[in-house]
């Protein structure tokens, strides 16, 4: 089984995977020779096996059976298959649950979870922990040397948040580690009011329902805490069996906000994400936004590990993606960074719940409609592998992400549709529409420098240490985005004493007066564009000489009338905007891209209409690739300055060419 380790960490990938989630144990052995064949003349080259299979893994405490996932390894092996492997915890098996009642979690309306589903664990349960440690140690001994398995998935969607005595003192635990003295809890959280003065640890609750803001904000950390040492415990099993280069990951979702993913993402080697369409079609703007944050996550390329076969299952109207358009989703998330498509699943399992899940087999095990599409991209991933692998995106714009911020407003939106990733994606959008490749980071990232304009969306936590960073970047010329709803709290989620944008006003030149939530739209006239403000609007006053007006409230309620809107306050080359307003879309894409005019971004030179994206890409040799992605359901003219060979079709071309409806494109410049 073990013959020679894989190469050595940080290799660029040899190439780009296309593959799927297949469960061997839910067929006969006799069968899968025919799921092989079908697979490899779909042009798979990755299969991800065995997460969830706790039972057939581990039949009774202690009992390994492991036989049969070796042969499934072999077998795809044989085929020139790699595997991915998760570790199957998501799924505790009834065994273990019988024998441990209390691992099974609670809900917030203090409900304990029933067995039958699955994340039915307390994450901090320790009798779940040490059967964890058992069933991950056996996998990490057993497979982890099997050169075959280049990578492993911990767990499958971190999401439960248990409200159980046991957590309730874990994170009275935590905040005694965090505050270190009950004095110290009290006036960072300003507990005098309303009398909630704490005595003793043990009188903290767990926050259900509305609750003092400070303490709202410390349990997402917990919850965050809480999962890391989960993971932590699952990455101390495995690393010491894996060889070098051999990754774990955690299959995350998206926008999904019940921990701080850049805390998660930070203990592991490679960031990957589940991909769901769900209702309606792809908005390729916004799903843009969704593979730049997950590329943000490590600042480099990520897995598409888990993406919907045309349909999924569990929204209310489970339709079926366009002909076409699920082979576009592939090409999407690859010029976006992702170096593996993974479709979910193969073939459903005859029970269990996800009968109704779009699949790649039909319940007869004969290929869907759809399979032809996964073959055709198979024989395209087959193509450009060598040409797209470790192939990246070189942004120059940043937009910061920090979930203290969006916790924060989230427990106290003030306008029940101010909702942050909105807010964030409305900033997003406008670039991504202009083709300008943006990175999603942190708001905790040192060094900005290598932007020339970023983003601040919401960054309603402002610290000393932010500040620093944004100063520093404007200082050394940058262009910094400040919005509605920033700098209004510290690190526990108290208010500054002092106005918006706090630490920042500053390097802003500007303060906040007031705050308005808005019920009817307001109009806003800046130099270069006219709009409404809707949800939100603040009231600006220039504090320097430096600062100027960008941007007036028309007639209002009287308070905004002719009031400041959006400001810019310069620092030699820098400069520091301040956008009171929340516009309406036209508005924010006139002023958007007078953003973007303002500093020299290196912009894709092939040009096509609205709705086509074109990415660039640049692999390990620097060579510039481009992606011309059509989203949509006609031919559109594709215009390049110079010859392109186009690697799908091996043609060239000059000047002005078709792609086809759902046509993709990708071009590099002859030699
Ligand atoms: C999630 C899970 C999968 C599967 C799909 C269905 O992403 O990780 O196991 O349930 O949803 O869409």
């Amino acid at each position: 089984m073990t013959d020679q380790p894989p190469k050595a960490n940080n290799t660029p990938p040899a190439r780009l995977h296309l593959g799927a989630a297949y469960y061997p144990e839910h067929w006969p052995a006799e069968r899968w020779p025919e799921d092989v064949r079908l697979m490899q003349e779909a042009g798979f080259t990755v299969v991800r096996m065995a997460e969830f299979a706790w039972s057939t893994l581990e039949p009774t405490a202690s009992e390994f059976n492991f036989d049969w996932l070796d042969r499934a390894i072999t077998m795809f092996a044989d085929a020139g298959m790699v595997s991915v492997l998760g570790t199957p915890t998501a799924a505790p098996p009834a065994w273990l649950i019988q024998q441990h009642p209390d691992i099974l979690p609670f809900d917030e309306k203090g409900r304990q979870v029933q067995f039958g589903n699955r994340t039915h664990f307390c994450v901090n349960s320790l009798e779940f922990h040490a059967a964890v440690q058992r069933i991950v140690t056996a996998m990490g001994e057993h497979f982890g040397p099997n050169r075959h398995v280049i990578g492993w998935q911990v767990d499958n969607e971190y999401s439960r948040v248990c409200y159980c005595d046991r957590c309730q003192r874990r994170f009275q635990e935590y905040l005694q580690e965090k505050f270190e003295s009950l004095d110290a809890l009290n006036e960072r959280w300003s507990t005098r009011y309303w009398s909630q003065t704490y005595t003793d640890w043990a009188q903290i609750p767990l926050p259900i329902g509305l609750h003092n803001p400070g303490l709202r904000l410390a349990f997402k950390q917990f919850v965050t805490e809480s999962y890391r040492r989960y993971q932590k415990l699952q990455l101390d099993a495995l690393r010491p069996h894996l060889p070098p280069g051999v990754w774990v990951t955690h299959n995350f979702m998206n926008w999904f906000d019940a921990f701080d993913h850049y805390a998660l993402t930070e203990d592991l080697d490679l960031a990957s994400w589940d991909w769901y369409v769900g209702t309606g079609h792809l908005d390729y703007l916004a799903a843009g936004a969704a593979h730049d944050l997950v590329r943000g996550f490590k600042q480099k390329n990520f897995w598409l590990i888990e993406t919907q076969p045309n349909h999924v299952n569990w929204r209310p109207v489970n339709n079926t993606l366009n002909k076409g358009e699920g082979r576009v989703m592939a090409w999407h998330a690859v010029a976006h960074g992702a170096e593996a498509v993974l479709y979910w699943q193969w073939r459903s399992a005859l029970g269990g719940q996800e009968q109704y899940h779009g699949t790649l087999i039909d319940p007869s095990g004969q290929p869907r409609p759809f399979y032809s599409e996964v073959q055709r991209l198979g024989r395209e991933f087959a193509k450009v592998s060598h040409l797209l692998a470790g192939a990246t995106t070189d942004a120059r714009v940043a937009i910061l992400n920090d979930y203290n911020s969006r916790w924060s407003i989230q427990a106290q939106p003030h306008h029940q549709d101010f909702d942050y990733v909105a807010h964030l994606v409305h900033y997003y959008k406008p670039l991504a529409a202009l083709n300008i490749p943006v990175d999603i980071i942190s708001a905790d990232v040192q060094d900005l420098s290598r932007y020339r304009l970023v983003f601040a969306p919401a960054l309603m936590l402002i610290n000393q240490r932010r500040a620093e960073v944004l100063t520093e970047y404007v200082e050394y010329g940058g262009r910094l985005v400040l919005t509605a709803r920033t700098g209004m709290k510290d690190d526990d989620n108290a208010l500054w004493p002092m106005r918006q944008p706090g630490l920042l006003a500053e390097l802003a030149g500007v303060e906040v007066e007031e705050y308005f939530a808005l019920d009817e739209p307001v109009p806003v006239k800046g130099n270069w564009f006219e709009g409404y403000s809707h949800q939100w609007a603040e009231l600006l006053n220039l504090t320097d000489k430096l600062g100027a007006a960008i941007a007036h409230y028309g007639p209002a309620n009287g308070w905004l009338d002719d009031q400041l809107a959006i400001t810019v306050r310069s620092h030699k080359s820098g400069l520091v905007y301040y956008v009171g307003t929340y516009l309406d879309e036209a508005a924010q894409y006139a002023l958007l891209e007078r953003f973007t005019q303002t500093v020299k971004l290196s912009r894709p030179r092939i040009t096509a209409p609205q709705g086509v994206e074109i990415r660039t890409l640049v692999n390990p040799d620097k060579t510039e690739i481009w992606l011309a992605i059509n989203h949509q359901r006609t031919g559109k003219i594709v215009e390049s300055p110079w010859p392109v060979l186009e690697h799908l079709s091996g043609k060239t071309f000059e000047g002005k060419f078709k792609l086809a409806p759902y046509g993709v494109a990708v071009l590099t410049r002859p030699d």
